[in-house]
């Protein structure tokens, strides 16, 4: 049976970590996979994250099932979070959630839920993040792309992507990224939000927001401005939430979806749809990173503690990222761009064949559309990096 079948390529950002491991070259420098990471070289663990799971140990009494909507304690205060207090309270019976395998679960089923709502199309960004389009393939969409965002640049290609959504109808989804775009650090200002909205709204169509990177770009409230403007203004909404980056809970695959909706008896149908299609994969969620969530934000100390933890990360982001491009500067290299864009990724203006060489030569890993992870990057490594693509590009 198997001899039918294709081997596939490694994954284009997971399989980085492999290469990676197995290079000995002692200056090599990973780009690769979105981690943060601190000025020792390693993702930690955050604090807040670490006296949850303390607790937790000490006070957990069960392991037996959990709902395939996991768990409340965690769904609705993470909710609120997102959606803000204001717009939670108002909307309490016509927003929906559910706690999924990771982010990655919360857009598979939540394309699964539109599939079966008759949308047929998905409109992602050019550029987006790479595994977008295969999970909404294998949800039986059609993906269709709007041009976003032009690498070298600071802001993002507006009129080109509101042109070409202007066809758009009652069938065809548009996901965007709620803040930090994943590749470009490119965001839409709360006015093109609020533009978008009205379109949306006007031709009929629903939004799919993804949510990976809530306070890694200028602070929590800020970076959820635009996902919250448009919850108010269109009538029905997708939400993908990660927590993996904003409490730094990758492996335990922390994530949530959620459907806003005009009425009551519509969101529960989606989520009702949403469950199904989780008992029937994966059954529930894993529970440990909805119960480390669920501990931090029912506690007034913890959550003040993982708010400071997650501030202090931002903050390395953003210092980085001037850090690197002044040094660029000062190399002749016009990377204004990154001073200006936000949380962990950019994208440098080299080619495929150049990111295979800065690789190859001199040890830097990256994904061959030449993305960065900005939290990747020391003193050294932003010296590194600048000096190899000089080396390779003279
Ligand atoms: C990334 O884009 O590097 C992260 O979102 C990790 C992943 O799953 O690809």
């Amino acid at each position: 049976v198997f001899d039918r079948l294709e081997q596939l390529p490694d994954d284009p950002i997971l399989g980085l970590n492999e290469l990676i491991s197995s290079d000995p070259r002692s200056e090599k420098l990973n780009l690769g996979v979105g981690v943060y990471v601190n000025d020792d070289g390693i993702t930690p663990v955050m604090e807040a994250v670490r006296l949850a799971e303390r607790r937790i140990h000490e006070e957990q009494v069960s392991k037996a099932y959990l709902s395939p909507r996991g768990r409340a304690e965690f769904i609705n205060p993470l909710g609120e979070r997102i959606f803000s207090n204001d717009l939670w309270i108002r909307r309490r019976d016509r927003i929906a959630g559910l706690q999924t395998a990771g982010c990655v679960a919360a857009l598979r089923l939540g394309a699964e839920v539109l599939g079966a709502s008759g949308i047929r199309e998905i409109w992602v960004s050019e550029p987006t993040w790479p595994i977008h389009a295969p999970i909404f393939e294998a949800a039986g969409l059609k993906v269709r792309r709007y041009p976003y965002y032009k690498t070298g640049e600071t802001g993002v290609l507006w009129d080109d992507m509101i042109a070409k959504l202007s066809g758009i109808g009652p069938s065809d989804a548009v996901l965007l990224h709620g803040c930090c775009h994943n590749p470009s650090g490119s965001d839409l200002s709360l006015e093109q939000w609020r533009m978008l909205s009205d379109h949306l709204k006007k031709r009929g169509s629903i939004p799919f927001i993804d949510v990976a990177y809530a306070g890694l770009g200028e602070a929590l409230d800020n970076d959820l401005a635009g996902l919250r403007l448009l919850t108010e203004l269109v009538d029905e909404a997708v939400v993908a939430v990660s927590c993996s980056k904003s409490f730094g809970l990758y492996r335990e695959r922390t994530g949530a979806l959620y459907f806003s909706g005009g009425s009551k008896r519509n969101v529960s149908a989606a989520l009702s749809n949403a469950l199904n299609l989780a008992r029937t994969s994966y059954s529930m969620p894993p529970d440990h990173g909805g119960a480390v969530v669920a501990k931090i934000l029912s506690d007034h100390e913890l959550e003040a503690l993982w708010r400071a933890e997650l501030k202090r990360m931002c903050e390395k982001l953003n210092g980085c990222r001037a850090q690197l491009a002044e040094l660029a500067e000062e190399n002749g290299l016009n990377w204004g761009f990154i001073r200006e864009q936000k949380g962990m990724f950019s994208l440098l203006p080299i080619t495929p064949a150049q990111t295979k060489k800065l690789r190859e030569e001199h040890a830097i890993y990256m994904p061959s559309n030449g993305r960065i992870n900005i939290a990747g990057l020391s003193n050294a490594g932003c010296r590194h990096l600048i000096h190899s693509v000089v080396a390779i590009t003279d």
